[in-house]
């Protein structure tokens, strides 16, 4: 998969796809990535990205030249083009698998009060929100759903771990331990200890789904 992030703030960008296993991601070829400094095609001489909102009101807004500038630069409109924003549609594990079948992905990383409304009707496909609050930059929610999508991708990491975790068959997941057996006096639970296989997964299940009722009971039919 091929990803651009177009962003006034490379160096938030920068250290997450050197780390951890994202990082080995890239060494492996899975992912390639680009990170598209917008100020770099802003025309005027103090590199200017935002101005005024047009009808008033609080904040800045992007300016539509630099970030059209850098959406050509990366062929955007024959991409699939993604602004994150709370006015956007709600992202969740289902959304990332769609995400996942894509060979190139394009983020916008807005800031202040967001981005001139002509470059989404031009050029983004997805406006996407990760929950219902309000972060003050686009980069963390960019790297959120990179992060959510990029680990689907084969290879990345092992099925086991995919098929287990939480959300892919509707419920959360099971608790965990590892050595000690007992820490401050608690005991890591007998039946993990039993090497039960049978008994073990019921536990798990029936761990995940008493889980699943107390802190989401939406997500319980
Ligand atoms: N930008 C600011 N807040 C956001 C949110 N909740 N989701 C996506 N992008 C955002």
């Amino acid at each position: 998969m091929n990803i651009q992030v177009l962003t006034l703030f490379p160096e938030m960008v920068r250290p997450y796809f050197s780390s951890s296993i994202m990082k080995r991601a890239v060494e492996r070829n899975l992912v390639r990535y680009n990170i598209v400094n917008v100020r770099d095609f802003a025309a005027d001489k103090h590199k200017s990205c935002d101005d005024a909102p047009y009808g008033g009101g609080a904040g800045m807004v992007m300016k539509p030249e630099p970030l059209a500038g850098a959406l050509d630069s990366v062929e955007a409109g024959r991409k699939r083009t993604i602004f994150p924003t709370p006015s956007g549609r709600i992202f969740d594990q289902r959304y990332a698998g769609e995400l996942a079948g894509e060979s190139d992905l394009v983020f916008i990383c807005g800031h202040y009060e967001g981005i001139d409304q002509r470059i989404i009707d031009l050029y983004v496909d997805d406006e996407i929100t990760i929950g219902d609050y309000v972060l003050s930059s686009g980069e963390v929610a960019s790297l959120a759903i990179i992060d959510t999508v990029y680990r689907l991708l084969s290879g990345v990491i092992s099925d086991e771990s995919l098929t287990e975790e939480s959300f892919t068959d509707g419920s959360l997941e099971y608790p965990h331990y590892t050595r000690p057996e007992i820490f401050r006096g608690m005991r890591v639970p007998e039946v993990l200890l039993s090497g039960h296989h049978e008994r073990i997964r019921a536990w798990r299940r029936e761990q995940g789904r008493e889980k699943t009722v107390r802190v989401r009971p939406d997500l319980v039919e």
